[in-house]
């Protein structure tokens, strides 16, 4: 069983909501200029990137959470009180009722996202942990190894899976990722907020 521990949740307030590359471009440099690093939130549409913002945040409605995939359709920016860096939660990728123009955009659009942030210091990669590795996924994997960007990858929704499970789900990321296990989090029990929190914060001092 995963231990509950104490966890002083630390202050997030959103800070820029980008639709446009122009914003990403104007953000990112205020960001730079200020010394402030950014780590990203990536994952398929649904996996629970803004219910995991405002879970970290224990705040309810901070990022916008939906039933309905692709709800989160820009890129926002959050202020994290205390630390160097802000937190960014990028637009799902793989939403099933997307044209292939509007994935297009979206590949276009994270791309920029990823090409112009430079003080990015790492991405957290959510993983449903109910859904065996998709191949969006390794997608993924591929493309932030052409980036050269650093994964933290986290199973999600654990509340909905059996502990075998969890494991098993583990292991068969850690063979697809260079042997990194990914770590464990439930947004709705609240379970492996604080062991992901520590490590984030632990990696923006490192990297
Ligand atoms: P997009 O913005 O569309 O890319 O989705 P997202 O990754 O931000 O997902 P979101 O946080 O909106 O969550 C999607 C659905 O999953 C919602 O119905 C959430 O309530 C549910 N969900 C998120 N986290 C958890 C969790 O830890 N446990 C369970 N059981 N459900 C969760
Ligand atoms: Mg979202």
């Amino acid at each position: 069983m995963m231990k509950k521990i104490n966890f002083v949740h630390p202050k997030i307030e959103i800070e820029v909501t980008a639709f446009t590359k122009e914003q990403i471009k104007m953000h990112t440099l205020f960001l730079t200029e200020n010394n402030i690093a950014q780590i990203a939130i990536v994952g398929r549409s649904n996996v629970g990137k803004s219910s995991l913002i405002n879970a970290l945040a224990q705040r309810k409605n901070l990022a916008k959470t939906s039933g309905t995939p692709g709800k989160t359709r820009s890129i926002n920016f959050y202020n994290v009180h205390g630390q160097s860096f802000s937190l960014v939660d990028l637009p799902g990728y793989g939403y099933a009722r997307c044209s292939q123009s509007e994935r297009r955009n979206w590949a276009k659009f994270v791309e920029y996202y990823f090409l112009e942030s430079t003080d990015l210091k790492f991405v957290v990669l959510l993983l449903d942990c109910n859904i065996k590795p998709q191949k969006l996924d390794c997608e993924f994997v591929d493309f932030a190894k052409n980036f050269n960007l650093n994964l933290l990858p986290v199973l999600t929704k654990v509340d909905k899976c059996k502990q075998n499970e969890q494991s098993q789900r583990q292991e068969e990321w850690r063979k697809i990722l260079n042997n990194v296990r990914p770590l464990l989090v439930s947004s709705k029990k609240n379970k492996g907020l604080s062991l992901l929190w520590e490590t984030m914060c632990k990696i923006n001092l490192q990297s």
